[in-house]
């Protein structure tokens, strides 16, 4: 991939009731109205069979092994079948969740051992390549659990089996997800998802026309 004509690679992450679903039409279309090409996905899915696996891993009970190993497996699929052609194209792709939420839903909440999350992630975005596939920007949009879980009850909708763990689990969940913000300064940013719809906006708008939007 030329480095001048790939596209950009912006993800968003955040626990479960975070609000960071609400943005993802709000970014597309402000990247469009600014010229980008945008390709607009999620993990887990992206793909036939990335939406396959989505089905399962939110409804079936499994190892938590396996259920890491089959998050990496939709997302390998993902980078080779949208993710790595779009940004060759010079698209830009907005993703909803990727690697860094292995790291913070299995690695925090469930506790899995770091290093093998490590050595995943570097087997699947193909680190050591000539390309990996590593996000430029990702957004974190970033709220205390109790009000991420009044949102989601207030919804009053039927809770995935990730909604559905306590609140401990999130908790780590939300601190893996802000622990890697520190460890990649250059690529995170966090918002503040308890701000007013307007503020996250105007929050936004800063961070990717800064970013080159
Ligand atoms: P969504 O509700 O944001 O679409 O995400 C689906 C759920 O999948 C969410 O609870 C987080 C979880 N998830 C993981 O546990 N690990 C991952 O690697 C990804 C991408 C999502």
């Amino acid at each position: 991939m030329n480095d001048t004509t790939r596209g950009k690679f912006i993800t968003l992450e955040g626990i479960d009731g975070a609000g960071k679903s609400s943005h993802v039409a709000w970014i597309v279309d402000f990247l469009r109205a600014r010229g980008k090409t945008i390709v607009s996905t999620r993990e887990p899915g992206g793909t036939p069979l990335g939406e396959k696996l989505r089905e399962s891993l939110l409804s079936e009970a499994m190892h938590a092994e396996t259920e890491t190993l089959l998050m990496f497996a939709a997302r390998r699929e993902h980078i080779a079948q949208r993710i790595y052609p779009a940004l060759e194209r010079g698209d830009w792709v907005v993703c909803d969740r990727f690697s860094d939420a292995s790291h913070a839903y299995q690695g925090g909440g469930k506790m899995l051992d770091r290093r093998r999350l490590s050595v995943l992630e570097q087997w699947v975005h193909g680190e050591g390549s000539s390309q990996p596939c590593e996000p430029d920007l990702t957004l974190l949009f970033d709220v205390p659990c109790e009000v991420a879980r009044q949102r989601i009850a207030l919804a009053g909708r039927h809770l995935d089996r990730f909604e559905q763990e306590e609140a401990q689990f999130h908790d780590r969940v939300r601190h893996a997800y802000l622990d890697r913000a520190q460890k990649f300064p250059g690529r995170f940013r966090v918002l503040d998802g308890e701000a007013s719809l307007d503020a996250v906006r105007a929050q936004l708008e800063k961070i990717l026309v800064d970013f080159g939007a």
